[in-house]
C-alpha cells in the first residue's frame, strides 16, 4: 500500500462479528478467559486493548515501524522512552524541545540520577562534541517547538551508531506524512498524538514506535508497569482522525507556506521562521528529508512584548490557544504559555525571545486566515 492508503486502512479491518466497517471502541477494563491459561490475547486493558492495539499498528506502519507503544500522553511518551535509560545515563538533546520535555529531564529525571547536555542538534558537530562515555541516547526535535529548527537525522544516527547510543526523534511536527525517522536511522520514533494524529483538538496521547525488538518489549513493559495507558475511545478517536493525515497536512503545509510568505513581506513582522522558507537556515536540510514543511511557523513582531499582546488579542480566526497541529488555526505566546516554565534567562539563552509569536496553521481557507493576520496587524 501506498502511504495515502496506509492513512485510511492500515491496521484496520472490518469487526469480525458485525462487519462493521468502524471498528468497535473495546471500552473494557478485563477479559474472561475461556478457562484457566487460555485467553483470547487479552487479559487486562493496561496491558492490552483490541481498540488500543489497531491504533498501535495502524501507526506504527505509517512509520514504516514493526512496534507502536501507545501511551495517554505525549509526555508520558517521553518519560517511558527515558526508563529505557538508568541512573548515571547522560543524554544529548536538542536545545529547543518543548518546555514540557526540558521541565520533565530537568526537574524530574535528573533527580533520578541521569544528566542533560542541551546542544542545537541542528549542527551535528556540537552534538558528537557532547557525546560522553556514559551518553546512552541522542534525543533529537525535529522541526522543534517553538524555534522550528531542523536537524540532519542521517547525521544523528550515524554519530548515535558511532558512540554506541540510542537515537530517539519527537517526530510531533513533522508527522510520518512528512518525514519518517525510522528511515533515515532513529531508533524510535515518538510524537503527540495530541497534535497532528488526531488532528481535532479532540484528545491527549503519544505514541513511540521502533524496529528494535528488544526495545519494543522494554517500552511494552514500562506500558505495562507505570499504566500511562490511553483510554480505548481515545484510540478509537485517533484512529478516525489519522485517516485523513495525508490531506490534512498537505492542506497545513501549502496554508502556512502562504502566511509565511505573507509574514515575511510584511513590514511589522521581524523575523519569520518555516523550514519551507529559503530564509530558513536549514532549508536545504528540511528539503531534502521532509515532503514538504508542515504547518508550524514561528515570528517576531517590531515592537517584542506589547506588540505581540495587541496582535494576539486582535486576532478573530486564529484561536488564541496552548496547542498545535490541528484543524483549527492557533495562535501562542510561548514566553507567557507553551514555554512558561523555562526561567527567563534560560528562554532568552535558547532565542526564545518575548516577542515570539507561534502560528500553527489549520486547513480553512487561507484567505480568511490572511485575513484575520491582516486585520490584527492593522492594530499593532
Ligand atoms: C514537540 C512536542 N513533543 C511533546 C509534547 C507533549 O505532548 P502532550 O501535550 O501530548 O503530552 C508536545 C506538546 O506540545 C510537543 O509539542
Amino acid at each position: 500500500m501506498k502511504f495515502d492508503t496506509k492513512v485510511v486502512r492500515a491496521g484496520i479491518s472490518p469487526d469480525p462479528t458485525t462487519g462493521a466497517i468502524v471498528p468497535p471502541i473495546y471500552q473494557t477494563a478485563t477479559y474472561v478467559l475461556e478457562e484457566v491459561g487460555k485467553s483470547k490475547g487479552f487479559d487486562y486493558t493496561r496491558s492490552t486493548n483490541p481498540t488500543r492495539k489497531m491504533m498501535e499498528t495502524c501507526l506504527a506502519t505509517l512509520e514504516g515501524g514493526a512496534h507502536g507503544i501507545a501511551f495517554s500522553s505525549g509526555m508520558a511518551t517521553v518519560d517511558s522512552c527515558l526508563k529505557l535509560l538508568s541512573a548515571g545515563d547522560h543524554v544529548v538533546s536538542s536545545d529547543d524541545v518543548y518546555g514540557g520535555v526540558s521541565r520533565l529531564f530537568n526537574q524530574i529525571l535528573t533527580r533520578y540520577g541521569m544528566t542533560f547536555t542541551y546542544v542545537d542538534s541542528s549542527n551535528p558537530e556540537l552534538v558528537e562534541a557532547a557525546i560522553r562515555p556514559n551518553t546512552k541516547l541522542i534525543w533529537v526535535e525535529t522541526p522543534t517547538n517553538p524555534l522550528l529548527k531542523v536537524t540532519d537525522l542521517r547525521a544523528m544516527s550515524r554519530i548515535a551508531k558511532a558512540h554506541n547510543c540510542l537515537l530517539g526523534v519527537d517526530s510531533t511536527f513533522a508527522t510520518p506524512a512528512l518525514l519518517r525517522p525510522l528511515e533515515h536511522g532513529a531508533d524510535i520514533v515518538m510524537h503527540s498524538t495530541t497534535k497532528y494524529l488526531s488532528g481535532h483538538n479532540q484528545l491527549i496521547g503519544g505514541i513511540a514506535i521502533t524496529n528494535d525488538d528488544d526495545l519494543a518489549a522494554k517500552l511494552r513493559f514500562v506500558q505495562k508497569s507505570v499504566g500511562a495507558v490511553p483510554s480505548p475511545f481515545d484510540c478509537w478517536l485517533t484512529l478516525l482522525g489519522v485517516k485523513t493525515l495525508s490531506l490534512r497536512m498537505a492542506r497545513h503545509s501549502s496554508n502556512a507556506m502562504e502566511i509565511a510568505k505573507y509574514l515575511e513581506s510584511h513590514p511589522k513582522v521581524a523575523r519569520v521562521t518555516y523550514p519551507g522558507l529559503e530564509s530558513h537556515p536549514q532549508h536545504a536540510i528540511a528539503k531534502a528529508q521532509m515532503s514538504a514543511f508542515s504547518g508550524m511557523i514561528s515570528f517576531e513582531l517590531e515592537g517584542g512584548i506589547p506588540a505581540g499582546r495587541t496582535l494576539l488579542n486582535s486576532v478573530r480566526l486564529c484561536q488564541l490557544a496552548e496547542s498545535l497541529g490541528a484543524v483549527e488555526t492557533m495562535i501562542t505566546h510561548p514566553a507567557t504559555m507553551t514555554h512558561a516554565e523555562v526561567p527567563a534567562a534560560e528562554r532568552h539563552a535558547r532565542g526564545l525571545t518575548d516577542g515570539l509569536c507561534r502560528l500553527s496553521v489549520g486547513i480553512e481557507d487561507v484567505s480568511d486566515i490572511l485575513a484575520d493576520l491582516e486585520a490584527a496587524l492593522a492594530e499593532v
